[in-house]
C-alpha cells in the first residue's frame, strides 16, 4: 500500500495524481451524458462528485472504469493511460462499488470478498470458484486477507451468511470490502450511503476516512451533502454532463450556481440555460395568449352588443414561440435523468466482462 506523506489539496505540497481524467465525453445517440470533464484525484485525497439526478455522475464513473468507452477524452491512473476494459482497470488499481448493489446474492459474505480478490491471485476466478489444485495453496492467504477486510468493514461476524440475507446497509459495506480485496490505489464509491439510516451513514463516513488512511484515494458520488462536505478535500459539481464548479466544501457551498443547480433556478450561462429560457419565454407567451384569448372572448361577447371588432387573435405568435424549444438539438432527456431516448441503445450497460459477474441476481 502506498504511504503518503504528502499533503492534501489544502496543503502547500501537491501530491502525485492517482487519477487524471481529461476531456471525458460520453454520448448516447443524440444525448451527451458527460461533456468534456476533467478531474484529478491525488494521493491521500477524498474527492466528492455531486450533482442532480441525471447529471452524468454514474456515466462518468463508467467511463473511468472501462464499462463505457468514452466518446472523447482519456483516463490515466498513476501516469499511465488506461485501456477501457474493466478487468484491466481493476488490475491497474481502480476498484468501485455500484449505485445498484451488485453482489453474488447466493454466495456467502466471505465468498463475495474472495471473488473480489481474484484479480490479485495468480489462480484467477475460475480456479477460485472450482477450487482447483493451484487454488489450495493460495487459499489460506486469500481467506485470511478476506477476513481481515470483513473485520475492517465490520462484517467479520457475518462471514458465513448469504449475501442476500444481509440488511441493505451491510450489503453496501460488503461491496466495499469486495472492492478493497483487489488492493486498489483508488476506490470509486457510487452513492455508498443510499438507503442507509443516520447511524449507518456515520459508520460509513468513518470507514471512508479509514480507507483514505490506508493510502487509498477515494472518489465518491453522494447525494447526502452533510456526508460529502464532511468527508471531501475537494468537491466537483456536475450539471447536465458538465463540470460546473470544483473546490473545497466552502467554495462549492458558497457558489450560487450550485445552489441554483439543486434548486432548479436558472442562472446566467448555465448549461441548458438557453433552452430553459426559451421554454420559459414560450410558456409566458402561451400564458399571455391564453389570457388574451379569454379576454378576447369576453370582449367579443361585449363586442357583439357594442359592435366593436375583437382585437387580433394571438395564436400565430404563440405557435412560433412554442415550437422553438422543441427544435433545439439538445435532447431534453439530459436533465430528465430518466429513461434513455428511444433512438439510443436502451442498455449499453455493463455486460460481458469480469465485473458483470458480480451482478446481484446473475445466479
Ligand atoms: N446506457 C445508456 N444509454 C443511454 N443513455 C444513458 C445510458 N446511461 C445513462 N444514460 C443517460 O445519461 C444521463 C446521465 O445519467 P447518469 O450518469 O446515470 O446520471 P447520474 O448518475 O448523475 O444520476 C441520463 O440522462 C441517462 O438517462
Ligand atoms: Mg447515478
Amino acid at each position: 500500500m502506498t504511504t503518503t506523506t504528502t499533503e492534501t489539496a489544502t496543503g502547500t505540497v501537491t501530491a502525485a495524481p492517482v487519477l487524471e481524467a481529461s476531456g471525458v465525453t460520453m454520448r448516447f445517440g443524440g444525448l451527451t451524458a458527460v461533456r468534456g470533464v476533467d478531474l484529478t484525484v491525488r494521493e491521500g485525497e477524498i474527492v466528492g462528485l455531486i450533482g442532480p439526478n441525471g447529471a452524468g455522475k454514474t456515466t462518468f464513473f463508467n467511463c473511468l472504469t472501462g464499462l463505457y468507452v468514452p466518446t472523447e477524452g482519456q483516463v490515466s491512473y498513476k501516469g499511465t493511460v488506461l485501456p477501457p476494459k474493466p478487468h484491466l482497470v481493476t488490475q491497474a488499481g481502480i476498484a468501485r462499488t455500484f449505485q445498484n448493489i451488485r453482489l453474488f446474492s447466493n454466495m456467502t459474505v466471505l465468498e463475495n470478498v474472495l471473488v473480489g480478490r481474484h484479480t490479485r491471485t495468480k489462480e484467477g476466478l475460475w480456479s477460485a470458484l472450482l477450487r482447483g489444485p493451484g487454488f489450495k495453496k493460495a487459499e489460506a492467504a486469500s481467506h485470511a486477507r478476506a477476513m481481515e477486510l470483513l473485520e475492517f468493514v465490520g462484517l467479520a461476524n457475518k462471514a458465513s451468511h448469504l449475501a442476500r440475507n444481509l440488511p441493505y446497509g451491510e450489503q453496501r459495506k460488503l461491496e466495499i470490502a469486495r472492492a478493497l480485496a483487489s488492493d486498489p490505489g483508488l476506490l470509486l464509491l457510487d452513492e455508498p450511503t443510499a438507503g442507509m439510516n443516520q447511524s449507518e451513514t456515520r459508520t460509513t463516513e468513518e470507514l471512508v476516512f479509514a480507507i483514505r488512511d490506508l493510502g487509498i484515494a477515494v472518489l465518491v458520488i453522494e447525494h447526502d451533502m452533510k456526508f460529502i462536505f464532511k468527508l471531501c478535500d475537494r468537491v466537483a459539481v456536475l450539471v447536465q454532463g458538465e463540470k460546473l464548479v470544483e473546490g473545497t466544501a466552502e467554495v462549492v457551498q458558497g457558489d450560487e450556481r450550485v445552489v441554483a443547480a439543486y434548486l432548479g433556478t436558472p442562472y446566467e450561462d448555465a448549461p441548458g440555460a438557453e433552452e430553459a429560457a426559451e421554454v420559459e419565454a414560450a410558456e409566458q407567451v402561451a400564458e399571455e395568449a391564453a389570457e388574451q384569448a379569454a379576454g378576447a372572448e369576453a370582449s367579443e361577447e361585449a363586442a357583439e352588443t357594442a359592435e366593436e371588432p375583437a382585437d387580433e387573435a394571438p395564436e400565430a405568435e404563440t405557435a412560433d414561440a412554442a415550437e422553438e424549444p422543441a427544435a433545439a438539438d439538445e435532447a431534453p432527456e439530459a436533465e430528465a435523468g430518466g429513461a434513455p431516448s428511444a433512438d439510443t441503445p436502451a442498455d449499453a450497460a455493463p455486460s460481458a466482462d469480469a465485473d458483470s459477474t458480480t451482478e446481484g441476481d446473475s445466479k
